[in-house]
């Protein structure tokens, strides 16, 4: 690897029109994500301007095999835009513009650092909607949701960032530009590298444009908040209200996530009834019988005793209030440096898988304050353990990792995932195997191979 400052040098006299910084800051903000385990240390920051610039850049990067790093919003919470070892970072910040919509083909066509919820917003102002949500969305960055194949809140009824792709430009490692669909419904000429790259943590090219699909603007919801007795009722509740309405989130807290989400946001007590899970649903709602109907099946399940408490929007404002009960947790816990881990199984596996979890944290964590929630409805379950104040960060990152391979067999036990929608990134990366098959491994380096021959893109992450 040539020195940061022979680098600097080459890309001055390369990529002459091309922003580069070693401003300090802009190396630290950049340099990582929200992730709180490692130290940011690139060597620089670049900020291309178009398709062009970013080809040129990589091409050099390609030739002097020097890594790159791309960062979009850096929400990301796996370590997947960390910059730990001199990499160049390959920022996207600079290519924020919307390049088209086509209200026929109901795509929006964008660069790459244009935020997600510009996108929401701006699919609502041609009066359709852009269904992938998450608590990050007001600063994750498009082509980063690509990169992770984003899920969030209402995956349960629109699928994750990956069904939204109608096509993409995308620079590969050796620096050459590959489209892919073309915005096209249907195309069956051959292998869709659209599906390759997303997901792909940046490890075979870097998406330079995406062309999103848009749908109808959703009828009404209503929003719930249940006080529920235990797991195994958690999923009566789930499949009651999945069979009866259409569901476009089911998501759950435990007691511990509640107190702390209230504590660092100063909210009031959402109920009078305490439990040790609580259940945020949100379903369809555009007429009376349907919210007659969500009246129901909440009365069905306080008489059969799965849930003790609840309450029920009535108003737009009301349902945002109830969401921050569940998406301000995140933001809530940060200050305890939570080591997270992402966890998956099929939705009926879920109270016995979790069953298992928490014995395991129980019996190895005991003096650790360990908080769940998540997508149940989904299957995916965030497991949140919060660092003690007078315990150092290294320390802590250990004493937690030690569990993990007892965590991922039994994840392996269920055929689950130990990523479902965070990535592999840096800090998942040394158990890919329990997830994925020494042959499916192999078929992803090949396939690392080809786009990134001189293994430039994102090193160190996903595949180590
Ligand atoms: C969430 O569901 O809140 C996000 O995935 C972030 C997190 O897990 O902390
Ligand atoms: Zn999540």
């Amino acid at each position: 690897m040539v020195h940061k400052s022979e680098l600097i040098r080459i890309l001055k006299e390369r990529c002459s029109d091309l922003e580069v910084s070693i401003d300090p800051a802009l190396l630290e903000t950049h340099g990582c994500d929200w992730t709180r385990f490692r130290k940011p240390r690139p060597a620089a920051v670049v900020f291309p301007r178009s398709i062009e610039q970013v080809a040129k850049l990589v091409g050099v990067a390609a030739e002097l095999h020097f890594p790159l790093v791309p960062s979009g919003g850096r929400t990301g919470l796996s370590g997947g835009a960390i910059a730990g070892a001199g990499e160049l970072v390959v920022s996207f910040d600079r290519m924020r513009r919307i390049l088209d919509f086509n209200a026929v083909d109901r795509s929006l066509t964008v660069e790459p650092g244009v935020v997600t919820q510009t996108v929401q917003e701006y699919a609502l102002q041609q009066n359709l909607y852009y269904p992938i949500s998450f608590a990050a969305e007001g600063s994750s960055q498009i082509g980063g949701n690509i990169a992770t194949n984003a899920g969030g809140i209402r995956v349960l009824r629109y699928g994750l960032t990956r069904d939204w792709v109608a096509g993409l430009k995308v620079i590969d490692g050796r620096g050459e530009l590959i489209e892919c669909n073309s915005g096209l419904v249907k195309n069956a000429s051959g292998y869709d590298f659209r599906h390759l790259f997303i997901g792909s943590e940046g490890t075979l090219g870097l998406v330079v444009e995406a062309t999103l699909r848009l749908t109808d603007i959703p009828p009404p919801s209503r929003v719930m908040l249940l006080a529920v007795t235990g797991l195994e009722a958690m999923m009566q509740v789930f499949r009651s209200f999945n069979d009866a309405l259409t569901l476009t989130a089911f998501e759950f807290l435990s007691d511990n996530a509640l107190r702390q989400v209230r504590q660092g946001h100063n909210l009031p007590a959402p109920m009078d009834a305490d439990s040790p899970f609580y259940a945020l649903l949100e379903f369809e709602s555009a007429n009376e019988q349907q919210e007659e109907l969500g009246l129901q099946c909440f009365e069905q399940c306080l008489d059969d005793g799965t849930v003790v408490d609840g309450v029920m929007s009535q108003s737009e404002a009301q349902a945002a209030d109830l969401w921050r009960y569940r998406e301000g947790i995140s933001e809530a816990i940060t200050p305890f440096t939570p080591y997270k881990n992402d966890l998956s199984v099929r939705v009926s596996a879920v109270p016995a898988y979790l069953d298992g979890l928490d014995r395991l944290v129980k019996t190895h964590y005991p003096n650790f304050e360990v908080l769940w929630y998540g997508h149940i409805g989904d299957g995916n379950l965030h497991m949140n353990i919060l660092k003690p104040e007078e315990m150092t960060v290294e320390a802590f990152e250990s004493a937690c990792g030690q569990v993990n391979p007892e965590i991922f067999a039994l994840t392996r036990e269920y055929q689950g995932s130990i990523s479902a929608e965070h990535g592999i990134g840096l800090l998942k990366q040394a158990y890919l195997g329990y997830s994925r098959s020494e042959v499916d491994i192999d078929r992803m380096r090949a396939i690392k191979a080809v786009f990134d021959p001189y293994k430039i893109m994102n090193p160190g992450k996903l595949l180590g």
